[in-house]
């Protein structure tokens, strides 16, 4: 890896990913971690939390290490103390900072003033420990990640920039269907699209969730509204109601076909009610398996490797 932190899922070449992936498989098969003893994570969250802040926790004390979790409210990032001041603090007691902002900016400042490893625990454009897991999953249920056919619907959010990138770096396909203004960010697609060239895999976008669909081999969505968009959810319920994932989407994508969701989920909105509940669902897979990649992450970062010594 030729960084210590995890910034976004693009800081990772493809074989870093295989590699990673592969550790999680043995780590989820109970094989022992590399013990992170005595090491301390500090939860740095700007925004609420289930997965990531429990999954964080549970992989540290799995490691020998554990968690700190620091809410806004108490340390107030960048407005009761200057982000390059809570950075060089937090760098002399703990090992590593998992990260979660509004402002991809400001997780890259804390990369910039801190000395420790920092995580991307989700900013408003990336979710890289998201796309690791997803990427753990589909291979889980496909067999492999070379050729397998994605498809996306609804916003083009940080949820699809990190799950289009490490599609791009793996030689997944990937389709994404948005509505117009809502699309992803076009430097996110460039360099999306220069990772496929390597890797062979085919990245299309459209306005049409049914033609991105057709022979899927696995679809996927996200809310229509991130948290900080609360404002627009009137407006984006309208918008995205076309791009709803139901079960007559999900009878145009290959008939074995897997949905998957970062979750939270809401029924009658991005799916349709018992979606999740489906034999297709392969979401509470996806929520397993940031806890398994989490923790080969966490070794890579913050254990002791032959380059880090
Ligand atoms: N796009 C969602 C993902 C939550 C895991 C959000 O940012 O709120």
């Amino acid at each position: 890896m030729a960084r210590k932190n995890l910034l976004s899922i693009a800081d990772l070449a493809s074989e870093d990913i295989s590699r990673l992936l592969g550790r999680a498989r043995e780590l989820k098969q109970g094989k022992p971690g590399q013990h992170l003893n005595g090491m301390v994570l500090a939860l740095l969250f700007e925004k609420p939390s289930l997965r990531t802040k429990v999954s964080f926790d549970v992989a540290m004390r799995r490691l020998g290490g554990h968690s700190v979790y620091l809410a806004q409210n108490e340390v107030g990032l960048g407005k009761r103390e200057p982000v390059a001041d809570v950075a060089r603090v937090l760098s002399r007691y703990v090992n590593g900072m998992a990260v979660r902002t509004f402002s991809q900016a400001l997780v890259e400042d804390l990369a910039r003033y801190g000395s420790v490893p920092v995580i991307n625990a989700l900013t408003d454009q990336e979710h890289p420990c998201q796309a690791l897991a997803d990427m753990m999953t589909i291979g889980e249920k496909r067999g492999g990640l070379k050729g397998v056919n994605l498809a996306y619907v609804g916003d083009g959010n940080n949820v699809a920039h990190s799950l289009m990138l490490a599609s791009a770096l793996t030689g997944v396909n990937f389709r994404l269907a948005f509505p117009r203004g809502y699309e992803p960010q076009t430097e996110i697609v460039d360099r999306a699209r220069a990772f496929a060239a390597k890797s062979g895999s085919d990245i299309k976008l459209t306005q049409d969730p049914q033609g991105a669909v057709a022979g899927a081999d696995v679809v996927y969505t996200d809310v229509w509204t991130s948290m900080g968009q609360e404002a627009e959810s009137d407006l984006r319920r309208k918008v995205f109601a076309p791009y709803q994932v139901n079960r007559k989407l999900m009878a145009l994508a290959k008939k074995d076909a897997i949905f998957m969701h970062p979750l939270p989920a809401h029924a009658g909105e991005e799916i349709e009610a018992g979606l999740l509940d489906t034999p297709q669902s392969a979401v509470f897979d996806q929520a397993e398996n940031r806890l398994h990649v989490q923790m080969a992450l966490l070794e890579e970062l913050l254990g002791p490797s032959p380059e880090r010594g």
